[in-house]
């Protein structure tokens, strides 16, 4: 579904910050990887690769059997594939909920409807369909900032899904929650991809969360792959690996 072949990022020309380096990594359809590791190791640097927001320094791409290149067009029918979902949530605040939903849809549209506020039967029957997968249809006419910040970022993963997504990116979807709402928003993303049969990446900095979750973590250290195998193989040993600090590099935290 998803391969990186050895796929390297310096940022800031040859002598920059390598932010990864030689990553080849195979994610399966309906597979929800974790990729796990400190800040700085490069686990966002590998979604922009992805998703072309940022451009790979060497290395391959592909996204269901086809190279994702720079090349406008088929970047845009690579992105109309992939869901993003942020630590941040990033939702437009004044907007309902069923309207931030309904802008995943914009994908399938040449025109904006959104500006004209016009989306079709379809597009609302999805919409709510995804709602209610993530339990939020009861909120759909309620403003996004009255929302709780669980309850956000379950409208944002309703929004990836509206997109009819054959991939999720999640980058640090946690990160902003605290632990019990956390597991239920892993639990969502983790559903999606087995139920749904989504192929979902998400980042991680908190291995509890990935030993609880994921089925498969690849360990990331400043941008070189450690560790790619079943979180149930993450042996002490292993997590040093992924959490050594270069001493040279102490000072620059993420
Ligand atoms: N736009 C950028 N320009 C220069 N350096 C960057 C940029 N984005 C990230 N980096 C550097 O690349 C490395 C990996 O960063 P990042 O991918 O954000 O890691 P993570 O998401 O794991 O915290 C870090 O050293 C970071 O400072
Ligand atoms: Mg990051």
């Amino acid at each position: 579904m998803i391969t990186l072949e050895n796929v390297s990022k310096t940022y800031g020309g040859t002598s920059g910050i390598v932010a990864l380096r030689d990553v080849s990594i195979h994610v399966k359809e309906g597979e929800f990887l974790v990729i796990l590791g400190p800040s700085g190791a490069g686990k966002s640097t590998l979604m922009r690769c992805i998703n072309r927001l940022v451009e790979p320094t060497s290395g391959r791409i592909l996204l269901d059997g086809r190279e994702v290149t720079s090349r406008r067009r088929q970047l845009r029918a690579a992105r109309r594939d992939i869901g993003m979902v942020f630590q941040q949530f990033n939702l437009v605040k004044r907007l309902s909920v069923l309207m931030n939903v309904l802008s995943g849809r914009l994908a399938y549209h040449t025109f904006w409807p959104s500006l004209l506020y016009k989306f079709d039967q379809d597009d609302k029957r999805v919409a709510i369909e995804c709602l209610t997968r993530v339990n939020m249809e009861h909120k759909a006419f309620q403003r996004a900032d009255t929302l709780s910040g669980g309850e956000q970022q379950r409208v944002a993963i309703a929004r990836a899904l509206a997109q009819e997504p054959k991939v999720i990116l999640a980058d640090e979807p946690v990160a902003s929650l605290d632990p019990k709402i956390a597991r239920q928003v892993l639990t969502y993303l983790k559903q999606i991809a087995g139920e749904l049969g989504i192929t979902v990446l998400c980042n991680l900095h908190q291995v509890e969360y990935a030993r609880e979750y994921a089925e498969r973590v690849v360990g990331l250290s400043q941008g070189t792959v450690v560790f790619d195998g079943p979180s149930g193989k993450l042996t002490d040993d292993i997590l040093q690996q992924i959490y050594y600090r270069d001493p040279e590099a102490a000072d620059d935290d993420g």
